[in-house]
């Protein structure tokens, strides 16, 4: 694995540089490992990352949409309609299974499941979906977009503005409507439009560019629910918050079974929300967070989606943040197996939480995650996601390591039957 280490110096003139500050406006990055990770700040930065970075047209939309987001978090009718969907809508809180076969075939930590495959339709997008479109209904909007990688957050999305009666349009880029074809007949069969990104590299960064142009042509009527912890303050602070009930769940439930807090987190990051949402509620305990991206063919082969492992700080899609761009700035083609890992951009709370080194950022390739999904479904019963494949994949890295009395939890964050043609392919 190679890291791309920075001397604080280095950092700064990044940094300077994707803000566009020649030498005399240049401010001073603070590399210090941070004591608090109570993030963001009121300008939406984690630590150096994240901002608000688009059009002149947006901000004001922008504006509205954090204003009225802190009301709503402190308002309790608000608060008791989300968590009452989660519950009887989701299926919330999700179970904390013991994985006694999979502990039984390493021998070492103890292995827990935070269930998110069991959310409805299958993945933990949904959380957030239902979070944002209790929000674009307070604000009055009636059109509803999105973007979507492996279709999970286009289906969470479509399933949510079905319920609510929203018009929805989901745009996705041709590569990933064939891999996850299963994904978009769902999204047709719920009434929404599914637009086809035929731009760049036909994934999810030319679906994400498609909506922010859309966004920025109806600003009015038009809700953007963003899917991962990704895009302009509030965004990742909000999607994030929308997601910590997986955390907040999953503390609750290792002190009952368990009586005592995990010695690990695992994840894997795409974007990161799904991390995020595991990672938040045990940010200031004594737990070692890991966090896993898809190296694809290998994080040094060119063609890989590690963002942090290869990336440089840039900007894209409204933030400030880790990113895999040539010298020019140009953005670099990600590739992953799966097409929910497969964004040469990260959130900026893990590129804070990189550089503050409270969270250790690892990459494992498609093959390996082929390879764990092979184990999972034999060991559990449990067929992972793509996605999540790579976090169980790191297991064979990491166990060795590890010892009987220690406890390890993995964020499940989706089931694999969206998966089953590319998961045939390669069998
Ligand atoms: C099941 C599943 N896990 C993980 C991800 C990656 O997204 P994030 O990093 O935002 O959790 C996706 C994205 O579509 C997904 O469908």
């Amino acid at each position: 694995m190679s890291h791309t280490e920075f001397s604080g110096y280095d950092l700064t003139k990044k940094i300077n540089q994707a803000k566009g500050f020649n030498s005399s406006e240049t401010i001073m990055v603070d590399t210090e490992v941070k004591t608090t990770y109570d993030q963001p700040n009121a300008k939406g930065y984690f630590g150096n990352y994240g901002g608000k970075f688009v059009p002149e047209i947006l901000i004001p939309v922008v504006q509205a949409l954090e204003v009225e987001y802190l009301k709503a978090k402190e308002d309790p009718e608000f608060l008791e309609q989300y968590h009452s969907l989660l519950d009887e809508y989701v299926g919330r809180p999700t179970k904390l299974t013991f994985a006694d076969k999979l502990t039984a075939h390493y021998g070492k930590a103890k292995i827990y499941l935070k269930r998110e495959d069991l959310c409805h339709t299958g993945a933990h997008k949904i959380n957030n979906a239902i979070g944002q479109i209790l929000l674009a209904q307070r604000m009055g909007k009636t059109r509803i977009i999105a973007e979507t990688g492996a279709g999970q957050h286009g289906v969470a999305t479509a399933t949510a503005c079905a319920k609510f009666g929203l018009e929805c349009i989901v745009y996705m880029g041709a590569e990933d409507m064939v891999r996850q074809k299963l994904n978009v007949d769902r999204m047709q069969l719920m009434g929404a439009e599914v637009r086809c990104v035929e731009s760049g590299s036909k994934t999810l960064k030319d679906a994400t560019n498609e909506a922010i142009r859309d966004w920025v042509t109806n600003p009015e009527n038009t809700f953007y629910i963003i899917g991962s912890v990704v895009g302009p303050h509030p965004y990742p602070m909000m999607v994030r918050n929308f997601h910590r009930v997986i955390g907040d769940e999953a503390r609750k439930q290792i002190l009952e079974k368990e009586g005592r807090l995990p010695d690990y987190l695992l994840a894997c990051v795409g974007g990161g929300s799904n991390a995020m949402g595991l990672f938040y509620p045990f940010i200031n305990d004594d737990v070692k967070i890991i966090g896993i991206e898809a190296a694809g063919y290998g994080v040094d082969s060119g063609k890989t989606a590690a963002t942090i492992t290869k990336g440089t700080p840039g900007i894209l899609h409204g933030s400030l943040s880790y990113l895999l761009h040539d010298k020019n700035g140009q953005i670099e083609l990600a590739h992953s197996i799966s097409a929910g890992l497969d964004y040469p951009g990260i959130g900026p709370e893990h590129s804070f939480l990189y550089d503050s080194k409270r969270v250790e950022y690892n990459s494992v390739t498609d093959d390996e995650a082929m390879e764990a999904v092979k184990l999972l479904s034999k060991k559990e019963g449990i067929i992972p996601a793509l996605e999540t494949a790579h976090a169980i994949a790191w297991l064979e890295h990491m166990m060795p390591n590890t010892s009987e009395d220690e406890i390890i939890i993995i964020n499940l964050s989706g089931r694999g039957d969206k998966d089953m043609g590319t998961i045939s392919e390669n069998l």
